[in-house]
This record gives structure tokens, sequence and C-alpha cells, in this order.
């Protein structure tokens, strides 16, 4: 049967590195605390000459050259976001006249920390249409830049960074297996970034807070650990699949406590789960990919593995998707 397979993947990370004692001068706060309550020790942080589609080129021109492709090869580039470059035209239409895929269409989606593993899900589904589609799936963000920088509750989680992968249609077992995707817009108000206010006076929203992340942290906990949880065990059952037949988990990197609760409740070992938190913070769409990319280049994947993906974020968006490496 015709998969999608993924033919090679990229990420990138700027090379700034904001340090937890760095952010010990900048609000009230101490590594101790971050360390223990988050996982997380530093974060990249684009400087002014890395736009978000510079961001996520690099990663995207890394997965084509793993994947032996020229930028003209890429029929369709999905680039999963929250923090886009403009409001208008998309950031992805951007990413293709830096990258030069201009045989490709282009666009956006934006599903927060999900975007990524919704934007697979999309290529797969196109790739199922038409086989020999090449479609690059970039998750690129640069956060720090909806942050507000004396928002404590905030300003320690994120990171910029990007990861993308290159996937067409091959026959066998290897590829996209499958994946479950949810979304319940009943609780945005969890996690939102405004947007700047209206021009148009009679539409301004009122209590504008800035266009910054504004999160309710605890309420995402216990949400993200309970729907995870769920969405992995009904994409496993449809599979008559267990816990037991996964190589490799590549959960969504937004706190250490979140993942090592779904891990303790799904029985997973803990040497089968990929932590780069500590190293990059939570970088929302782009979490998977990098990871992704940083274990298939340190050797960790191997053909035929099993690799399930969870996440969720921000709409809430959530999900979870299986691959035959
Ligand atoms: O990708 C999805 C995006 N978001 C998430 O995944 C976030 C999910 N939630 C979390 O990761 C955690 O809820 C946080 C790390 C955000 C917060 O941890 P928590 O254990 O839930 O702490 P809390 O919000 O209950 O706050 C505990 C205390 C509060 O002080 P008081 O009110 O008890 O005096 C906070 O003001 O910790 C305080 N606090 C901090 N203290 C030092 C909050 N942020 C900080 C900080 N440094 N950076």
């Amino acid at each position: 049967m015709t998969k999608a397979v993924i033919l090679g993947t990229g990420s990138f990370l700027p090379d700034r590195i904001l340090t937890n004692a760095e952010l010990e001068q900048m609000v009230e706060t101490s590594d101790e605390w971050i360390r223990t309550r988050t996982g997380i020790g530093a974060r990249h942080i684009a400087g002014s000459h890395e736009p978000l589609y510079k961001v996520a080129a690099q990663a995207g021109k890394r997965a084509l050259d793993a994947a032996g492709l020229a930028p003209e090869d890429v029929d369709l580039l999905i680039l999963a976001t929250v923090s886009p470059h403009m409001i208008m035209p998309s950031t992805a239409c951007f990413v293709q006249a830096e990258l030069g895929t201009v045989n490709a269409f282009a666009y956006d989606i934006s599903a927060a920390c999900a975007g990524f593993l919704f934007g697979v899900d999309m290529a797969s589904k196109y790739i199922a249409a038409q086989p020999d589609m090449k479609v690059l799936v970039i998750g690129a963000e640069n956060l720090s830049t909806r942050i507000n920088w004396q928002d404590r509750n905030t300003c320690v989680l994120f990171g910029d960074g990007a990861g993308a992968a290159v996937l067409s249609g091959a026959e066998g077992e290897r590829g996209i297996l499958d994946s479950r995707l949810y979304t319940d817009g009943r609780l945005w108000h969890l996690l939102y970034t405004e947007g700047p206010p209206s021009m148009n006076k009679d539409l301004q929203l009122p209590g504008w807070k800035g266009p910054f992340i504004q999160m309710n942290g605890a309420e995402l906990f216990k949400n993200a650990v309970r729907l995870m949880e769920g969405a992995v065990k009904k994409l496993l059952a449809a599979h008559h699949l267990t816990i037991s037949d996964i190589d490799l988990m590549l959960p969504h990197q937004a706190n250490i406590r979140i993942i090592n609760n779904l891990r303790e409740r799904l029985a997973v070992p803990e040497d089968k789960v990929f932590i780069n938190l500590d190293r990059c913070g939570n970088t929302s769409s782009a979490s998977i990919p990098i990871a992704m990319d940083e274990v298939a280049r340190e050797g960790r994947l191997h053909p035929g593995d099993l690799v399930l993906m969870c996440t969720f974020g921000a709409g809430l968006a959530w999900g979870a998707l299986l691959l035959r490496w």
C-alpha cells in the first residue's frame, strides 16, 4: 500500500542561547525553579537577522539536502506556525522565495504546538491522492517575538527554531501509518496571543493585553496529559498495537513534568522517550520536527522502527501520529 514516507529531515536553531541565569537578571525567577518546574535549562533566540522565514528556510534546506532533492522538486510547502512573519501574505510564501521552491504552492497552517502533526497529516492525504508529490512540511517559530519579557509565567518557557520533513509516496511498510487529531475551541482561553488592535475602533476588543502569549499554565498542564494520553491510546488501539511495540516516542517538548506524567500513565520506559527541552525550551510547532531531526541525525532511528509522536497546545489542538521509519 502506498504511504507517505519521510525522505529527509532538517532543523535549525539560532546561535544565540538564552540561559536561565540571564533570565534571573530579567524577572523574579531562578534557575532552580525553571529546571525543577519545567525541565528547561536554555532556549535559542532568533536575532534581527533571523526573521521567521529565514529560520524556517534553513530547516527546509537541510531537509531537502538530506533527501537529495532540489528546491525545484517540491510540489507543496506547508508551514506550521503561530508566530508568522506578517499577517499577510503567508510566511510560507516568504519561505518559498527564500528557498527557491518555485514549482510549489505554499501556505501556512495554524494549530500551535500541534501544527507539525496537522501538516504531516495533510501532506500524507495529498500524497495518498497523488503519490509522486513531494511535500515539504516545516514547523517554525520565533516565539521570542510574542513574549512579554516581564511576564515570568511565560518568558522562561519558549524558544525559537524550526524543523522540517520532506515526504513523498512509496509502496511498503514504511511511512506515516495513521494519526488522530483533535481540537476543542471552547478552551481557547487557556493559551492565546491577540493580534495588534483593530484599526477600526468599533471592532477593537475590550481589555487588549498586547500582542503577547497569555497562558493558564496549571489548566493547560492537566489537559495536556489527559488529552495526549487519550489520543495515543485511541491510535494504538485502532492498530492493535501496545506501548511495547513502540521503539521511540517523540512528545511535544513543553514541560518535563508533563512528559514524565504522560510516560508514567502510558507506561513508556524512560529510554524510549526523546527529550531536548533542556536545550531548546518549548518551540511549539517546531518542537517535534526538531526532535525528529535530532534523533535521525544521531542514528537513533533504524529502518522499520515504530515512532509515536504526540502533541498538544493552543486551540486547544492536540493529537498523536504513528510513523514506521
Ligand atoms: O505547548 C503548550 C504550552 N504551554 C504549556 O505546556 C504550559 C503547561 N503548564 C506548565 O508547564 C506549568 O503549569 C508551568 C511551568 C507554566 C507553571 O508550573 P506550575 O507548577 O503549574 O506553577 P503555577 O502556575 O501553579 O505557579 C506556582 C507558583 C506561583 O506563585 P504563587 O502564586 O504560588 O506564589 C507562580 O507565580 O510559581 C510562580 N511562578 C514562578 N516562580 C518563579 C510562575 N512562574 C515562575 C517563574 N519563576 N518563572
